[in-house]
């Protein structure tokens, strides 16, 4: 199978993540298998949306946060719950918007290019799974539209994996 990505026009950024939304839900049909859809959910945002040095997931391995698959330069592995934006994500379960990562205390500089994120913790029926985390070279890149369109994402994402966290929590 192969995959057509589209570009998007990105001037409204409403329409641009909906229409991304759509593709994921595509990209993602019929595929349960969290590395898998993990990894190529990366993919699509990495060329869809522009403006980003790193895009990816950290997993909860019940202790702390793992990286998954991801674009952009290799980075930290593991991160404590708490630590950073990616930590404090986990731990809050809020949704980070961070315009400026050198003012976040603790912030982990795996790119030091990256200068504002986003961070959506991923969390099912209650627990936590990981965060999404996406990183720009721009100072304030990200607004209010990039945290509901990149939360709308995930839901696709998590929405993916549904059946087989049922069936893992089941076993
Ligand atoms: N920025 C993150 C660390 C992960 S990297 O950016 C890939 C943080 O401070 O949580």
């Amino acid at each position: 199978m192969s995959f057509e990505t589209q570009a998007i026009d990105t001037t409204d950024k409403v329409a641009f993540y909906a229409e991304l939304a759509q593709q994921a839900r595509g990209l993602l049909h019929g595929e349960r298998d969290r590395i898998a859809n993990a990894a190529n959910f990366a993919a699509l945002v990495w060329y869809a949306v522009p403006r980003i040095n790193w895009c990816g997931f950290y997993f909860f391995d019940g202790t702390e946060l793992v990286v998954g698959p991801f674009q952009g330069k290799p980075a930290c592995v593991r991160i404590a719950l708490g630590r950073g934006v990616c930590g404090t994500a986990a731990t809050t379960r809020e949704t980070q918007l961070v315009a400026d990562v050198n003012a976040f205390p603790g912030h982990i500089a795996c790119d030091s290019a990256s200068r504002s994120e986003v961070v959506v913790p991923l969390v099912v029926e209650g627990v936590l799974l990981g965060v999404w985390d996406v990183d720009s070279p721009e100072p304030g890149r990200f607004d209010d539209d990039d945290v509901r369109g990149m939360q709308a994402l995930c839901e696709v994402f998590l929405q993916s994996l549904a059946q087989s966290l049922k069936t893992e929590a089941a076993a």
